[in-house]
């Protein structure tokens, strides 16, 4: 068997703790903000996670207490052209989809800013918990570009076409519990709890079969992409596959001993 090596990062700590990858963007002087580098070492450690059937939940945070993600590197976009600009958003859109695709569930733990790509980052996450802190946005049209690294696409599929437009047209950064109150993040804690709070739902969803957690996530993303029968269907096939899984039968008879 060959096992992933473990690479050296430049911008992301990369820690185990139990059964949960905690990656943390480190890049604080520049607010976290994602330049190419940034993204490639995103996708490498998501193809580590991906291999490692030890880890049963990730969490992505940023290093700092001012920003989770300040978005993409606007020094770089600043100088480059439109083919430069196809291949940032396309690198940004593969990392992305390698983390809403993961076989595991990944929360951002929001710790400050999430703005343009950033909150785009966050999107892609399966669930937000984010600090008192926090502030959330898009505000690319602000700097003549619209999102480009999913936000036009989770954003609206996330909290509804009407308050997507209103973020992605007026660019406004909305504070943490604005976000809470549209369904952008699922809970808001004090900022010295983020982490303990994030660890805690990794650890309650560790404790579950890692086969239905990852059979879960598959059937929602593919469903909300669908028309309701597909889904359906979808789901009968994933719930069966539970079924060829060791954890069913030891759930349940441990289920049944305990009566
Ligand atoms: C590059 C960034 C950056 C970014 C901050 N910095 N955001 N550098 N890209 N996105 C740098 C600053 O230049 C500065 O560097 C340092 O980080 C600290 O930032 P300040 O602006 O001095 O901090 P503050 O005044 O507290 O303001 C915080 C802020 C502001 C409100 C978050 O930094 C900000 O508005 N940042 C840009 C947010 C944004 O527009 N993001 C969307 C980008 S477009 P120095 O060296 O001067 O200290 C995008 C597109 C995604 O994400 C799709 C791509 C395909």
């Amino acid at each position: 068997v060959c096992k992933p090596r473990m690479a050296e990062y430049k911008y992301i700590l990369y820690e185990r703790i139990d059964h949960t990858a905690v990656v943390r963007l480190n890049r604080p002087e520049k607010l976290n903000a994602m330049n190419l580098d940034v993204i490639a070492e995103l996708s490498s450690v998501m193809d580590t996670i991906s291999s490692d059937d030890s880890i049963k939940a990730v969490i992505i945070t940023g290093v700092g207490e001012k920003a989770f993600c300040a978005g993409a590197d606007i020094e770089y976009m600043s100088k480059i052209n439109p083919l430069e600009a196809e291949q940032y958003a396309i690198k940004g859109h593969a990392s992305m989809s390698k983390i809403e695709n993961l076989n595991k569930p990944v929360i951002a733990a929001v710790n400050g800013y999430a703005l343009g790509g950033g909150c785009e980052l966050a999107l892609a996450s399966d669930i937000r918990i984010a600090s008192k802190n926090a502030m959330l946005g898009q505000p690319e049209v602000n700097l003549g570009i619209c999102p480009g690294w999913g936000g036009t696409q989770r954003l609206a599929r996330i909290v509804g076409v009407a308050k997507a437009k209103e973020l992605i047209f007026t660019g406004k950064r909305v504070s943490a519990e604005e976000a809470l109150s549209i369904g952008l993040v699922n809970k808001v804690v004090e900022l010295p709890k983020l982490m303990e709070e994030a660890l805690a739902m990794a650890n309650e969803i560790a404790k579950n079969s890692a086969l239905a957690v990852r059979v879960s996530k598959m059937l929602i993303n593919r469903g909300i992409e669908s028309d309701i029968n597909t889904g359906l269907g979808l789901e009968v096939w994933g719930w069966s596959l539970c079924f060829s899984h060791i954890d069913r039968t030891e759930r349940m008879t441990r289920f049944l001993q305990k009566k």
